[in-house]
């Protein structure tokens, strides 16, 4: 199969695909199972089975550096980027952006972030999240009122992370909009003023965390923050820099996505009540809810990986070093070659072979995390709501990357 060249199958900056992706995706998957962008230069594998494997595939790699000089890696026109001073704080955070990063770099962060993330802290979380979730609905009851992003789902990751880590209350608000700016440089195209606005909240983003590092020196605390500062494995240690960046990346990746998934789910109840009351009667368990919520309508739309050898090909297609391809999660979660009926949203199918939480090295670090937010907050909701009424003023995040809401209004519980 040769290349595909019909440049409007997918314009992932158009808002319309933004707002519905899904049926573009069928069709893009259908034709292309890879399809060049000639906006973006990247190439999309749409198709289950590629994206799996692609995620596994040692000839791709988030990051070239390790291997390879810009000068010998890059075409001469795409070199700009590389010599771009303007965004020299987002490369400084990103030169230890534990995703942005390949082995052997990689893996000594990895373990060393893996060694203060222990399962028994995210345990640890089970109690004060319901102590949480059930503060705010009773909050919601009372007020008769209940944006389920501002009210419940940003609150409950925003404060998980944060407790985490260790970051005081009073600046949580402030990390909420940073993290938002920083995250919009990941978009396929992201404009001039965008990529500024991401960067001037690297910088400060920094200034805030290397404060925070230095105050934790003077009084250890029994938190993530000192437990990175403190992990050791095999005499290695991280830098300051390293945190730093880890941090970063725990504060954003550790609310980001997790937010956006709790109000798909919950947009996704709204329109399939019959399914909001298999969760309610019991029939399917909230376990198994969060991993139709992910597989049905992803937070996260596709990461990037550069071709670092020769000879990576997909269904035929030789995809040249040097090139950017795309590994479109949402198209792949509802591969009909993988999921029978996958437009159907069915809380009780219980597959956890979904891509949302990515694969190989850098499979999601948060994913236990994630998992045991949504699961508590859909199994409170399931237990003060009758239905899921949609209430007019929903907004979807702009974008195509990150896919959620920033308000979604919904009928409140009512008062006993
Ligand atoms: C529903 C919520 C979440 C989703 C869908 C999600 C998805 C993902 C995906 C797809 C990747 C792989 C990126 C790549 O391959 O380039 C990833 C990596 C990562 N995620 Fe999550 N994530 C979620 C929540 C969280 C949470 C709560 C945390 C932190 C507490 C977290 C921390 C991380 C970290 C640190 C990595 C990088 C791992 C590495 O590079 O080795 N994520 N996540």
């Amino acid at each position: 199969m040769s290349e595909a060249v019909a440049p409007l199958l997918f314009d992932p900056t158009d808002p319309a695909v933004a707002l519905d992706p899904y049926s573009t995706y069928a069709r893009l998957r259908e034709a292309h199972p890879v399809w060049r962008s000639p906006a973006s230069g990247i190439w999309f594998i749409t198709r289950h089975a590629d994206t799996h494997a692609a995620w596994r595939d040692k000839r791709l790699g988030s990051d070239f550096s390790h291997r390879y000089t810009a000068e010998e890696f890059v075409n001469p026109e795409d070199l700009q980027p590389w010599r771009d001073e303007r965004y020299a704080d987002f490369k400084a955070f990103e030169r230890w952006d534990m995703i942005a990063l390949e082995p052997p770099d990689h893996t000594k962060l990895r373990r060393l972030v893996t060694a203060a993330f222990t399962p028994r802290s995210i345990e640890a979380q089970r109690e004060p999240a319901s102590t949480l979730i059930n503060a705010r609905i009773n909050e919601a009851r009372e007020r008769g009122s209940l944006d389920l992003v501002r009210d419940l789902a940003e609150p409950l990751s925003l404060t998980i992370i944060c407790d985490l880590i260790g970051v005081p209350a009073a600046d949580r608000m402030r990390i909420l909009e940073l993290s938002h700016d920083v995250v919009s440089m990941y978009e396929p195209v992201p404009s001039d003023a965008t990529k500024n606005r991401a960067n001037e909240a690297v910088k400060e983003f920094t200034r805030y965390t290397a404060d925070l590092i230095a105050e934790r020196r003077k009084r250890p605390a029994d938190d993530l923050l000192t437990g990175l500062i403190d992990a050791t494995v095999e005499g290695d240690r991280l830098s300051d820099e390293q945190v730093i960046s880890t941090v970063m990346v725990l504060l954003m990746a550790g609310h980001e996505a997790s937010v956006n998934a709790a109000a798909n789910g919950v947009a996704a109840f709204g329109q399939h009540p019959d399914e909001w009351q298999a969760l309610r009667s019991g029939a399917a368990p909230a376990k198994s809810a969060v991993e139709e919520i992910l597989r049905w309508d992803p937070p996260l739309q596709f990461f990037q990986r550069w071709v670092l050898d020769e000879g990576f090909e997909v269904q035929g297609v030789e995809i040249p070093r040097g090139s950017k391809v795309g590994l479109m999660i949402g198209s792949s979660n509802r591969d009909p070659r993988k999921y029978a009926d996958p437009d159907a949203f069915r809380i009780a199918r219980g597959e956890t072979s979904h891509l949302s939480f990515g694969g190989g090295i850098h499979f999601c670090l948060g994913a236990p995390l994630a998992r045991l937010e949504l699961e508590l907050l859909f199994d409170a909701l399931a237990k003060v709501l009758p239905s899921i009424d949609l209430l007019p003023g929903a907004v979807r995040r702009p974008g195509f990357q990150f896919r959620g809401f920033v308000n979604l209004p919904i009928g409140a519980p009512r008062v006993s």
